[in-house]
């Protein structure tokens, strides 16, 4: 699959490599362009590519996007082509104090579906953190694999983010509706940024 991630960073960065790894092609994108991300695509191998962000979304079937809620209107905002693309949504709503940003009654990925306009939009990879997204990664069938939770209103896009997940080595767990799924994702929820496995991620998603 052509991969594209928008941010290169602890998890965009790291997502890239995990992707790479599992034989898909990833382009990168970043806000200082791509001439600054030649040596982590080098490092990553040759089905890694430094690239501009409308390269990113042009050339890419899925999107991982991987930067501060703070920037995500500039980092967007002027993006085109979104239609049909399967949009991985990573951020988390902080403040650039690391506060919790209060959205009322709405969760992050609604104001990001906002901007990725005619995109298939799954929230994913942003429970995890980065440390364990690079290093914890487990063959298929291995019993103490992670688990990593996945919202979204398409069950084709969630079945291919579902996939992905499992080819990087960590087992996705179906976490229903986007908006719904999403809320029990968000920072604070019993599943954040806990390593937990699959059956005790679906034992704490019936009880919120
Ligand atoms: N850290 C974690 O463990 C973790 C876990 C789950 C989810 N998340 C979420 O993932 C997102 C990224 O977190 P992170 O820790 O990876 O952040 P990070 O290490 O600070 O990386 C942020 C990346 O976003 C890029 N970026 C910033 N503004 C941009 C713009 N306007 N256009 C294109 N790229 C832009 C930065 O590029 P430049 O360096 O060129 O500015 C950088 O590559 C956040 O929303 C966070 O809540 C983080």
């Amino acid at each position: 699959m052509q991969i594209g991630i928008l941010g290169s960073g602890n998890i965009g960065g790291n997502a890239a490599r995990a992707f790479a790894r599992a034989g898909h092609h990833v382009r990168i994108a970043n806000s200082r362009g791509p001439a600054s991300l030649q040596g982590l695509a080098a490092e990553i191998g040759s089905n890694a590519e430094a690239s501009t962000a409308q390269d990113v979304v042009d050339a890419s079937d899925l999107i991982l996007i991987a930067i501060p809620w703070t920037r995500r209107e500039e980092a967007l905002g002027e993006l085109e082509g979104w239609d049909d693309k399967i949009v991985v949504d990573a951020m988390n709503a902080y403040t650039e104090d690391f506060e919790i940003e209060d959205l009322g009654s709405k969760t992050s990925t609604e104001f990001t579906r906002a901007l990725v306009p005619g995109a298939h939009i799954v929230k994913a990879f942003n429970t995890m953190f980065y440390k364990r997204l690079a290093n914890e990664g487990k063959p298929k069938g291995a019993k103490d694999r992670l688990a990593i939770p996945v919202a979204s209103d398409d069950p084709a896009a969630k079945r291919v983010v579902m996939d992905l997940i499992d080819e990087i080595g960590f087992d996705p767990v179906d976490n229903g509706a986007l908006v719904e799924g999403g809320r029990k994702q968000q920072p604070g929820s019993p599943i954040y940024n806990q390593p937990i496995s699959a059956k005790e991620m679906r034992d704490q998603l019936t009880r919120v």
